[in-house]
């Protein structure tokens, strides 16, 4: 499978958002990735439907929104019209999660489920086949900058070992701390998707940095 590297956004320099967005359209990312934060699930807050819209706008990439929020449900059809191809929601913030992935779909986009360091694989047993995407956390959600959790190798193995048992095929995606030295890794146990903020927007070369991790 291909290697998709998805920038992670909240790590560029909104001032110059549109900058920003210019080096990830010239480059060989597929996707960008957008952090949707509340103050509630996770301790930051991030932007929401007014900056989103103008990255859509200027952006050629996917767009892949990974939502850290609670009750995500109340704003999955908003999420669907602002041209969101990639809808990720929390394990641990849906207690209805069939429901939810149903809704995402019925909206048009693809379902990602994310699981947060301390949540096992194996909860995702019952799951797995209605889903577009996993999203193992490599940090603890909130912060871009942190440092990667080596416990998150042995997660995407288990995730493609499920996979397999369940005859399921889908995106597995890393998010945190991603640099040069653990994305091939990362790639060679079976992820096809990276996020990578920092590494990317304070490189001093973002568009060779985003080709070395695809290529890694
Ligand atoms: C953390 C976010 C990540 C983060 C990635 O809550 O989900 O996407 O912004 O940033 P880096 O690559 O800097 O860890
Ligand atoms: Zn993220």
């Amino acid at each position: 499978m291909t290697h998709i590297i998805s920038p992670s956004i909240l790590a560029a320099d909104f001032a110059n958002l549109g900058a920003e967005i210019e080096k990830i359209n010239a480059s060989q990312a597929e996707w960008i990735h957008l952090d949707i934060m509340d103050g509630v699930f996770v301790p930051n807050i991030s932007f929401g439907f007014p900056v989103i819209k103008y990255i859509k706008k200027h952006s050629k990439k996917t767009l892949d929104a990974h939502l850290m929020i609670v009750n995500p449900d109340n704003y999955i059809e908003r999420f669907g019209e602002a041209g969101i191809a990639y809808l990720t929601v929390h394990y641990e913030a849906c207690t209805h999660l069939n429901r939810t992935l149903q809704k995402i779909r019925s909206c048009g986009m693809k379902a990602g489920v994310a699981i947060n360091p301390h949540t096992p694989v194996s909860l995702l047993s019952e799951i797995i086949q209605d889903v577009d995407l996993i999203l193992i956390m490599s940090v603890n959600p909130g912060f871009s900058g942190q440092k990667f959790i080596p416990n998150t190798y042995g997660k995407v193995t288990q995730t493609k070992e499920l996979l397999q048992q369940k005859n399921a095929n889908a995106i597995i995606e890393v998010d945190g701390g991603i640099d040069l030295t653990n994305a091939p890794k990362l790639y060679e146990l079976g992820a096809n998707a990276l996020v990578a903020g920092n590494t990317v927007f304070m490189s001093n070369d973002p568009i060779d940095t985003i080709r070395q991790l695809k290529n890694s």
